[in-house]
């Protein structure tokens, strides 16, 4: 067979139109792989191939809405992305200037009076969201595609992985005249699964992120969107631009501010903060800006300052752009809290998996409202790349206004005579051998029966995501195992409790609590008797996934890798732990002995619960009678709802407890019924048949 070689494509008018020309490079790409890559008999020389390549990328970065997730450009042999793609922006996704002070603020709406030659403007307030900017392309409603901001002209086609994320709609109903339609936004994560994504990769000697934005920004450019979903990112939109058939911008035709267009946006179903807020002075503008100082280090994800912008769309057209900026917005950016302070000494903590982490020991300094005398140092290579030694000064800042890192030394200070810091050659709790693996950024003690780390595996075990051990925290353990009465897991079961009242401050009365607490926590099942004996990569929701698909423990112990990856979500990874973990002599005794001193194990498979709740999204606050919050979000994530934290629109139900706070307010704002517990627990009724009235005798 004669095959066609590269046709060179013109892009001139009147010519093969794209679509046509990019299907025939993608079937004649797909001829000659396959000749290249199966049958090892290729035609055609690797320069034209990579020409036919070449032409389809430059093809395809013209006309993105044909560039398809199957292309070749999207590929590398096996279906690997080697890279992403690039793609260019248009309008291009420009970047804010920045204002750190009042008086910035009062020049910029000098600026725009003067633009727009009258003496007031109309703003609009929103949060600057701490994340990754992206925009995303839809084509008649559907998303097709996602792309990093980049340098503002060119982004990375990241669409695999964006369409992981749970809050960005794959189809919206925008009107018949809305061809295409851009939204762009911020992808971020909440500092508490940013905490809880660090830990993790601390746990498997990985590098830290050092903040929620650096750590979004990382998942979003994963390469394989697997390990992207499993990331909890989010997302918050601020714009819309929307465009014809012919290609003509019309947003303008039927959205006129700001503050409309993230109406707009909300009721497509896009996710948009609502802390937005109109303003007809600068002076209200400075009331918000001075209000959110304080009030942002209460939200659950970052933020590094506010966002000002000309509401209205005909003034912010007026006010055009320069190269790099809008004229009709600026961020206003609150300053990052740092102080300096001493390092005194450094000191080596030993994990639960037996990683060893340096922790700078601080003279007590104030920053962000509270004391800090400790600051992590991640590993052995931050220490060694910041050359932080004992005796330096340091400035020190909270990571995503959290966990205090130091950031860096202030060498002119530096102590003479001081020495480098070397990561100790031996665990410093148990004295055995340390090892740093290939590839690992983490260094680990060796011996499993390290005190160090029995410790924190017992504590991890009685924490409230765990078997919630009531009345079990981290300083009582500490006691405890001090005067060995806790040496591992299993000795929880097996306490003495005329011994447990010796223990200072305990007495009869907490001892009899603590066995009740214990008692209780026999009964928690397989879910959490997993969660809590902290198996490699085996979190809530893998936990979750084996106490629904097993029996028991006995069965799945039994299960070889098919088994464990038949199951929805499962992979390799967490298959190989499981089965790792069960293998071990060691482990299997540890169960044994649980199961002994009376520990259940049962799974939940056989109490399915009716999923009365399904696609109902809940909020809980304030103190519910006889029930935390906690078992309130079970309970509702058993029966199929979604329980969020904060109210919005798409809230279906506040359920209020006694000392509510503000979010009453946000739910009468937003329409949302409120309820009790009473009520929400005949939610989960299924609905009951109504049954006739008997009739009356006559
Ligand atoms: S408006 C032309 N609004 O901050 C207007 N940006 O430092 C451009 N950002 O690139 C952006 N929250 O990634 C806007 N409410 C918000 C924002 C926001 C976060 C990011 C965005 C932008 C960067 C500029």
């Amino acid at each position: 067979m004669v095959l066609s070689l590269p046709i060179p494509y013109n892009t001139g008018m009147g010519k093969t139109d794209p679509a046509t020309r990019i299907d025939e490079l993608k079937k004649l790409i797909a001829i000659h792989s396959d000749k290249y890559y199966l049958q090892d008999r290729p035609e055609i020389t690797d320069g034209d191939f990579d020409k036919l390549m070449a032409e389809l990328r430059l093809l395809e970065d013209e006309n993105p809405i044909f560039r398809t997730a199957d292309s070749p450009t999207q590929k590398v042999g096996g279906g690997v992305r080697k890279e992403f793609a690039a793609y260019s922006h248009n309008p291009p996704m420009l970047s804010l200037d920045n204002s750190y002070n009042p008086e910035d603020l009062r020049e910029f709406d000098k600026r725009v009076k003067k633009g727009l030659a009258r003496d007031h403007a109309e703003y609009l307030t929103e949060l600057k969201i701490d994340g990754l900017g992206v925009n995303l392309i839809y084509v008649g409603g559907k998303l097709k595609l996602g792309v990093t901001r980049g340098d503002g002209k060119t982004g990375e086609d990241v669409t695999v992985n964006i369409k992981t994320i749970g809050d960005i709609p794959h189809a919206v109903k925008t009107p018949a005249t809305w061809a295409r339609c851009e939204v762009r936004g911020e992808i971020y994560l909440r500092r508490a699964d940013f905490l809880k994504l660090n830990e993790e990769r601390m746990e498997s000697g990985e590098e830290p992120f050092a903040n929620p934005r650096n750590a979004a920004a990382g998942s979003v450019r994963l390469l394989d969107a697997n390990i992207t979903q499993g990331r909890k990112l989010r997302f918050y939109c601020y714009a819309l631009y929307v465009f014809d058939k012919k290609g003509t911008a019309i947003r303008d035709t039927v959205l006129h501010s700001q503050i409309e267009m993230m109406e707009k946006l909300a009721a497509l179903g896009f996710p948009v903060n609502d802390a937005y807020k109109k303003h007809t002075s600068i002076d209200s503008v400075l009331e918000v800006v001075a209000a959110w100082e304080e009030k942002r280090k209460k939200l659950p994800y970052d933020t590094d300052g506010l966002v000002v912008k000309v509401n209205r769309f005909p003034d912010q057209r007026e006010l055009g752009a320069t190269s790099k900026f809008p004229r009709w917005a600026i961020a206003y950016k609150y300053a990052a809290e740092q102080a300096e302070t001493v390092v005194q000494n450094i000191v080596v903590q030993v994990g639960r998996t037996g990683t060893l982490t340096p922790v700078a020991d601080l003279t007590p300094v104030l920053l962000a409202g509270s004391t800090i005398s400790r600051a992590t140092l991640h590993n052995e290579d931050n220490v060694k790349q910041k050359d932080v030694r004992v005796g330096d000064s340091v400035i020190i800042q909270k990571a995503g206004d959290i966990i205090p890192q130091v950031m860096k030394v202030v060498f002119e200070k530096r102590p003479e005579g001081s020495k480098p810091w070397a990561m100790p050659k031996k665990c410093p709790a148990c004295g055995d051998e340390v090892a740093r693996a290939e590839g690992e950024a983490a260094v680990r003690c060796l011996n499993r029966h390290c005190p160090a780390q029995q410790l924190e595996a017992i504590i991890h075990f009685a924490k409230r995501d765990s078997m919630d051990i009531d009345g079990l925290g981290p300083s009582r353990i500490e006691a405890m195992a001090q005067k060995g009465m806790l040496n591992d897991i299993a000795d929880i079961f097996n306490l003495d409790y005329a011994a447990v009242a010796e223990i200072e401050k305990m007495g009869e009365k907490s001892a009899e609590n603590l066995r009740k607490s214990i008692e209780a926590a026999k009964g928690r099942g397989l879910e959490k008797l997993l969660v809590g004996l902290g198996i490699r990569h085996v979190g809530e929701r893998a936990a979750f996934l084996m106490a629904r698909a097993f029996a028991d423990m006995d069965a799945l112990m039994a299960a070889d890798e098919e088994k464990l990856t038949s199951i929805h979500e499962i992979g390799p990874e967490i298959a190989q732990s499981l089965i790792q973990f069960f293998a071990d002599a060691e482990n299997r005794k540890l169960i044994d002995k649980l199961k002994k001193f009376g520990v259940q194990m049962e799974g939940s498979r056989e109490t399915p619960a009716a999923q009365t709740l399904a696609g109902k999204t809940f909020v809980i606050t304030g103190t519910l009678e006889g029930m935390s919050r906690n078992e309130a979000k079970e309970l509702i994530q058993r029966a199929g709802g979604k329980v969020s934290g904060s109210v919005s629109k798409k809230t279906d139900y506040l359920v209020a407890g006694s000392d509510p706070g503000s979010k009453l307010d946000d739910a009468a704002k937003h329409g949302v019924k409120v309820i009790g517990k009473e009520e929400l627990l005949k939610l989960f009724a299924p609905p009951v048949p109504t049954v006739p009235d008997y009739p009356s005798p006559p």
